[in-house]
């Protein structure tokens, strides 16, 4: 089968197709989505290290199942984003634990449907699970300021808050990612390269009830410290590079909680099979016309040249929605 790997640098190969372990299914990929977790491993490959293969983004359609599965059969056609200490998608037929797995969402194409899993997986998490809002309307009202609004993540954590009844203030610097955020569906929005407190103090807000940072931590986290109400939640996604005074959020009682999408995963948690959940929730969603596709651009084939042309668009920082590859050409 045709694989990319990173040595780190991207080589088009030819692999023997793996085997389904017990509650694996092989899928064969139609599309991949790009995400700034590709870049960040690759970046941690030294030379010599074992290639790896990148790509934790799918949609394809099951070819087998192993033995000890249940809720899908060849055939299927499926949306997954896998786990981090797996292989990854950038090949024509990958394997992936059935709990992680979703159906495909009528009516979105391969390229559409590879763009949802890992962002719509983090963006739930994040404003579900860990910040403990209410999916269904139970928190309609509640203020939500949300760092990076028109990245990946962004994109689709802003309508789920939207749907949820939250009143939400998404952040974007740029005309193109400032009108990005308000088609999805943000209510005001704010330029994060601007000062924020004044911003939010015009909009007509004190402090906001939550924040969902899916940008730098370490550089946001004075800023929502005193952007955040007494006894309000903040979740982060990406990982701080010097230590965080976490006495910051002590006086206003906040809870400060990560998301990390592959957790569950990783550990092979006892909710496992919620990730299966909330894609069948998240297609659902996208069926009905209550979420849009967040993909702007594809790519066709998947192959070494694409994925660094794409790669280096992610590097620009400056990504609107979501980039996938479609296709073995
Ligand atoms: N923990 C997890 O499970 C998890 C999951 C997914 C992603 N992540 C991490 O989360 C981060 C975002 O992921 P993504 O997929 O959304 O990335 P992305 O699509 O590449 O994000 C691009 C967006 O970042 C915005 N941005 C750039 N500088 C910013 C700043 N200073 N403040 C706020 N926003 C800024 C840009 O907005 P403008 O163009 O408007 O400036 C752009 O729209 C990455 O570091 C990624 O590795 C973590």
């Amino acid at each position: 089968m045709k694989a990319v790997l990173a040595t780190p640098a991207l080589i088009d190969t030819e692999l023997p197709e793996p085997t389904p372990g017990r509650r694996d299914l092989l899928v064969r990929v139609e599309a991949v989505a790009i995400n700034p977790v590709d870049a960040k491993v690759r970046a941690s490959l030294c030379p010599g290290d074992p290639p790896r293969q990148l790509g934790w983004d799918a949609a394809g359609v099951v070819r087998a199942v192993g033995e000890q599965t249940k809720r899908f059969r060849p055939g299927d056609a499926v949306i997954f984003a896998g786990a981090i200490d797996r292989p990854g998608c950038h090949a024509e037929a990958v394997l992936v634990d059935e709990r992680l797995v979703g159906h495909l969402p009528a009516g979105l194409s391969w390229a559409e449907a590879a763009a949802v899993p890992l962002t719509g997986l983090t963006a739930w998490e994040a404003l579900f699970e860990r910040l403990r809002l209410d999916p269904y309307g139970g928190d309609r009202g509640s203020r939500l300021l949300i760092l990076g609004g028109g990245g990946g993540v962004g994109s689709m954590a802003i309508q789920l808050a939207r749907r949820a009844g939250l009143t939400v203030i998404a952040s974007a610097s740029r005309p193109k990612s400032q009108g990005w955020v308000r088609e999805l569906g943000a209510d005001h929005v704010v330029d994060h390269l601007q000062p924020l407190a004044p911003q939010l103090a015009a909009l007509g807000f004190g402090p906001v009830e939550a924040i969902a940072n899916f940008s730098d931590t370490d550089a946001y986290w004075p800023v929502m410290a005193e952007l955040i109400a007494p006894q309000g939640s903040i979740v982060a996604i990406v990982g701080n590079r010097t230590p965080l005074d976490l006495n910051l959020l002590k006086e206003k009682s906040v809870t400060f909680a990560w998301e990390f999408m592959f957790t569950r995963s990783r550990f092979q948690t006892a909710d496992m099979g919620r990730q299966g959940e909330i894609l069948d929730e998240l297609a659902r969603l996208l069926e009905s016309g209550a979420l849009r596709p967040t993909l702007r651009r594809t790519f066709t084939p998947i192959n070494a040249a694409n994925l660094e042309k794409a790669y280096a668009e992610l590097a620009s920082g400056r990504m609107v929605g979501k980039l996938a590859l479609a296709g073995w050409g």
